[in-house]
């Protein structure tokens, strides 16, 4: 579809200018105010008013996850329709073995699930033991177009690794150029923790916080930093969540170790008050690492403003109330995990641009191009050139919304952000070339995502 955007703002992580956009052939094809246009238009779009972003890039999803209570409640496919609606195009989901079974063939089957992915995506692959083959399969991933590698240092009892097997995996992928991203908990002594509390019958969701405090994940980053080091490989952490986190990357960043964090809006705009209530409304806050404290959220804002958080993923996994059900009686039994494939863009847009924590610039940076860089998609993805792939949203920043699970997209019946109010959503919103969302509603339900190969 060949397709001319014309009087929009458009804004990049480092530039915002007026111009007329022309796409064709699924790419950016001209940008300037008097393109010179050969070819016949399919469409012309007046933005007149809006903002023109990069698409979305959720460096953290995981749909259909298998779990003891049956899979997270997004497919791939509503789970992307949900992210198209929020402005986000492209999707970075986890490939899980099973123990036994080998990393390129977890990644070929995970692949299969994913088909049905309206969104562009690829995925971070998780090591969950380390064998005389895991070595060589890391290899041949990375061949397959994967540079990125996760571990999880908590869910001992499943896939988490031990110390000794994580060095390794960043031993391997270090020297390959690739980058490991790392769940930091200690697992050990959130188990102890978690033992004490079930020995003094403690097992409401109100005590899933207490069983993971904060030194639980600032001790892990600091175990993850130094190995990283030794093993001289670039890093990753995930749902960064405690100020005390924030401090020992802010400290091996400066010394120009490679290191990148990552949070979510979870962490910075709900806390933990959110667990005292009835298990209805506190359930859906079970989620690893725990909602924090009003200090943990404003040291994350200004993690995001000096560089040290480069990125915000959502890490969604929801789960129905019935799913969340299983630990009516044990919080410890509660499927861990929400969902915000949908909100991450407007949240950050209300509450970061809006309320002056950040610019739109920056906006732009944490939202898509900061994941395309460290992941190995620039400037393919995550930019507004000639060349990139025309994946684009066209911002209202006009339209105000109530977040609800009644209306919302994400397949759910429960929403952790229920009624917070945001400004700012998708007015169109353009994938590869083509209309995917087009003034609140989905226009493409046919549209087939593909897979996309990196390179290191
Ligand atoms: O609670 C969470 N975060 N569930 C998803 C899996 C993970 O640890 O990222
Ligand atoms: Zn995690
Ligand atoms: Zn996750």
């Amino acid at each position: 579809m060949n397709i001319l955007i014309k009087n929009g703002t458009i804004v990049t992580s480092n530039r915002t200018f007026s111009s007329d956009i022309y796409i064709s052939d699924n790419k950016i094809a001209q940008i300037g105010n008097s393109l010179n246009i050969s070819e016949s238009i399919d469409k012309t779009i007046d933005a007149k008013g809006f903002y023109i972003f990069p698409g979305g890039i959720d460096p953290h999803v995981h749909m259909h996850l298998p779990t003891s209570v049956g899979y997270s409640s997004d497919d791939f496919e509503s789970g992307s329709k949900a992210a198209f609606w929020g402005g986000t195009t492209t999707l970075l989901d986890f490939v899980t073995p099973q123990k036994g079974q080998s990393l390129t063939n977890a990644l070929n089957q995970r692949k299969t699930e994913a088909e049905n992915s309206l969104c562009d995506y690829s995925f971070h692959v998780s090591p969950v033991e380390w064998t005389d083959r895991t070595e060589q399969e890391i290899k041949e991933c990375i061949k397959a177009g994967i540079t990125s590698f996760k571990v999880y240092m908590a869910y001992k009892d499943s896939i988490g690794l031990n110390d000794d097997n994580i060095f390794k995996v960043m031993q391997v992928v270090g020297k390959a150029g690739g980058i490991v991203t790392l769940h930091c908990e200690i697992g050990d002594k959130i188990d102890e923790l978690r033992n004490e509390l079930a020995e003094n019958s403690k097992l409401s969701p109100e005590f899933h916080p207490v069983s993971r405090p904060t030194h639980t994940e600032s001790e892990a980053v600091k175990n993850a930093v130094e190995m990283a080091k030794k093993a001289n490989c670039s890093i990753y952490i995930v749902h960064t969540s405690a100020e005390k986190s924030i401090k020992y990357i802010e400290e091996a960043q400066k010394t120009g170790q490679i290191i990148y964090s990552e949070t979510c809006p979870q962490y910075l705009l709900l806390d933990d008050s959110k667990y005292i209530g009835d298990f209805k409304d506190t359930s859906k806050f079970i989620i690893s690492p725990p909602l924090r404290k009003n200090e943990d959220q404003e040291a994350l804002w200004e993690s995001i403003k000096k560089g040290v958080v480069k990125t915000i993923g959502t890490d969604h996994c929801p789960f129905t109330l019935e799913q969340k059900k299983n630990g009516i009686d044990d919080f410890r039994k509660i499927p861990n995990g929400a969902g915000g494939v949908e909100h991450r863009m407007s949240l950050l847009y209300t509450y970061g641009v809006l309320e002056n924590r950040i610019t739109m610039n920056k906006f732009v940076d944490i939202t898509s191009s900061q994941a395309a860089k460290i992941f190995g998609l620039y400037p393919q993805k995550g930019e507004i050139a000639v060349g990139s792939d025309a994946d684009l949203i066209i911002w209202n920043p006009e339209t105000k919304k109530t977040i609800s699970a009644k209306t919302h997209q994400q397949n759910c019946d429960l929403e952790i952000y229920e009624g917070i109010k945001t400004i700012g959503a998708p007015e169109i919103v353009i994938s590869n070339g083509e209309i995917v969302v087009d003034n609140g509603k989905i226009t493409r339900n046919k549209i087939k995502g593909r897979f996309l190969k990196r390179t290191i």
